[in-house]
């Protein structure tokens, strides 16, 4: 009977399970997928036993996405590029193979929810620059996007970034991010700002106008104010559930066999 699960510390928090355990009754399959609340100093030695234990795989949560990378014996190239990784698979010889299915996960919830999207229309603009924001400028410099606009508090992290990835990055700076909205024909906010319990989202959306695709990530609530304003600004909305879901779709599909759907019964579910 295959076996995965999540990573984590804390871990009780997690939505993976209650996604994974949904697909394997809907699709009469086998197995089970449970929360592991591991510490730090315990990582390695709990991986290196995983497989052992009739795991297939794992994703990987909160704290240990970056940490993962060098205890994996195999890492994609994707997951190189973001620099962490999100799904752990554990091939029939033991060995540790890692991936990155953010990026794929944000890509998919835009192609399904906003199908007349063309990355290549104009540039995106980008609000944050922490470890989900690496995800997404890696998805979308991979679709082509003509120009990134990248903005965050904390100016150096965007900079960074820019070095890491590059001449289509242009910075500007967090209390002019309005402005990236002037010709942007993607907006997504990769901050933690509108999230419950968290600060609001401040940044002036007067920019916001038809034809613009605009998604947060943040999905609880599922509709933030810039998902809102947006709407009422004639963009094409996409919410951020979509990107959870869909990012867990790689994993599930190699530990169990069977590639999982995101429909809305699903959304129901996590909701
Ligand atoms: P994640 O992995 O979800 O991206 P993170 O790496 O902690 O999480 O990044 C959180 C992002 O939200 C960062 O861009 C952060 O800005 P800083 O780099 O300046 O910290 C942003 N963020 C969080 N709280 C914020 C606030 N009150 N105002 C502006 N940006 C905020």
């Amino acid at each position: 009977i295959p076996l995965a699960g999540v990573i984590g510390n804390p871990i009780s928090h997690s939505q993976s399970p209650k996604m994974h355990k949904y697909w394997l009754r809907k699709y009469g399959l086998l197995g089970d997928y449970v929360p592991l609340h591991v510490h730090e100093d315990n990582l390695e030695q709990v991986l290196r036993t995983m497989p052992q234990m009739g795991f297939a795989g794992a994703n990987v949560t909160i704290p240990h996405k970056v940490n993962v990378m060098s205890i994996a014996d195999q890492v994609s190239d994707r997951a190189t590029l973001i620099g962490a990784a999100n799904t752990l698979i554990f091939k029939n010889d033991g060995k540790i193979y890692a991936d990155n299915t953010d990026g794929y996960g944000f890509m998919a919830n835009i192609k399904q929810n906003a199908p007349h999207w063309d990355p290549k229309a104009g540039p995106a603009a980008i609000f944050g620059a922490g470890g989900a924001a690496r995800a997404v400028i890696v998805a979308l410099a991979d679709a082509g996007v003509p120009e990134i606009y990248l903005s965050n508090r904390t100016r150096p992290k965007a900079e960074a970034l820019k070095s890491e990835f590059g001449a289509r990055i242009k910075i500007v700076d967090w209390v002019q991010a309005g402005n990236m909205l002037d010709d942007a024909t993607t907006v997504v906010n990769t901050t933690s700002l509108g999230m419950t319990g968290a600060a609001e989202f401040r940044v002036p959306l007067d920019g916001l106008k038809p034809g613009m695709v605009v998604t947060d990530l943040v999905y609880t609530p599922l509709r933030t104010r810039l998902l809102d304003e947006a709407e009422a600004a004639g963009c094409t909305v996409v919410d951020g559930l979509g990107m959870l879901l869909h990012q867990g779709v790689p994993g599930f599909e190699r530990w169990f066999g069977v590639r999982p759907e995101v429909d809305d019964e699903l959304r129901q579910v996590m909701l």
